[in-house]
C-alpha cells in the first residue's frame, strides 16, 4: 500500500520538476511521490524524461525548477557534500548504462561502497560475494566489467546498489539487457531484497512484465507524468 492520499508524508516527493538539456525540456512539470518501502515503476517512451527524473530524484542532477524532498530534506537545495553523503549511505543507484568501474573486478566493484563506508577489505569482499551470489553472478566475481556480458554487468551493478542496505534503490532499466527468464530472476532477487529490508525502489522500465512487479506505476510523456495508477 502506498501512502498517496493518506496521512503519512511520502519518503520522497518531487513537485513540478523542470530540467532542460540545452534546448530540450527533458522534464516539464513532473511530480511524483514515493512511500517508504514502495516499489514504483516509471514507464514512458524513449526520450520522455525517465532517466532525467531518476537523476533528479536521486540527487545526482539538480532540477532547474521544482522541489525534491527526501525525509524532510530539500535535495534540490542541499550542498554537494551532504548530497554525496546521502547518495553513499541512503541511496543505491543502478545507471542505465551500468557504469561499473572498468579497472575493478566484479567483486571489487560491489565491495567499493562498503570500503567507502569504512568496512575492511576482507569483509567488503565477503559481503560483495554474497550479493553476487544472490544475483547469480558469483562465478564472474574475479572478472573485470569488459569481460562480462551486458546482462551480467547489470546484475553486478544491482548488487553494488544494494550492498550497503539503502533506503531507496534507483534502478534505470535494470533488466534492459536481459532475456525474459533472466529478467524474472533479477526482479525476484531485487523485489525480494527490497521487501526484506524495507527499501523503496524506483524502477524505470519499458517492459510491462517488469512493471508488474511494482506496487504502482507512473507514466512519463514529454517530461510530465501523464497517468498515475496502481499496477495489476
Ligand atoms: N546530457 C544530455 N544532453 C542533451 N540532451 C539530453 C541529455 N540527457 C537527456 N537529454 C535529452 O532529454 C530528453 C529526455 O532524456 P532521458 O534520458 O531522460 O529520456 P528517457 O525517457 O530516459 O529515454 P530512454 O528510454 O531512451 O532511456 C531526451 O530528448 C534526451 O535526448
Ligand atoms: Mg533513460
Amino acid at each position: 500500500m502506498s501512502d498517496i492520499g493518506g496521512t503519512a508524508a511520502p519518503l520522497l516527493a518531487a513537485r513540478d520538476l523542470a530540467k532542460a538539456h540545452g534546448r530540450t525540456r527533458a522534464l516539464d512539470g513532473a511530480s511524483a511521490d514515493l512511500a517508504a518501502g514502495e516499489i514504483l515503476a516509471v514507464t514512458g517512451t524513449s526520450g520522455s524524461g525517465k532517466s532525467t527524473l531518476l537523476h533528479c530524484l536521486a540527487g545526482i542532477v539538480r532540477p532547474d525548477e521544482g522541489t525534491v524532498t527526501y525525509a524532510g530534506e530539500r535535495l534540490d537545495e542541499l550542498p554537494e557534500k551532504r548530497l554525496s553523503e546521502l547518495r553513499r549511505t541512503e541511496f543505491g543507484v543502478v545507471f542505465q548504462f551500468g557504469q561499473l568501474i572498468p579497472e575493478l573486478t566484479a567483486v571489487d566493484n560491489v565491495g567499493l561502497p562498503l570500503l567507502l563506508a569504512g568496512a575492511g577489505r576482507a569483509e567488503a569482499r565477503q559481503r560483495a560475494g554474497e550479493w553476487l551470489e544472490r544475483f547469480g553472478v558469483r562465478g564472474q566475481a574475479e572478472l573485470r566489467p569488459g569481460a562480462l556480458s551486458g546482462g551480467q554487468a547489470q546484475r553486478v551493478a544491482l548488487a553494488r546498489a544494494l550492498v550497503t542496505g539503502p533506503r531507496i534503490v534507483f534502478a534505470d532499466e535494470p533488466t534492459g539487457a536481459l532475456d525474459s527468464l533472466a529478467s524474472e530472476q533479477v526482479m525476484t532477487a531485487l523485489v525480494g531484497t527490497a521487501r526484506e529490508s524495507g527499501a523503496a525502489v524506483v524502477l524505470i522500465t519499458h517492459d510491462a512484465q517488469v512493471a508488474a512487479y511494482a506496487d504502482r506505476e507512473i507514466r512519463l510523456t514529454d517530461g510530465t507524468v501523464a497517468r498515475a495508477g496502481v499496477t495489476a
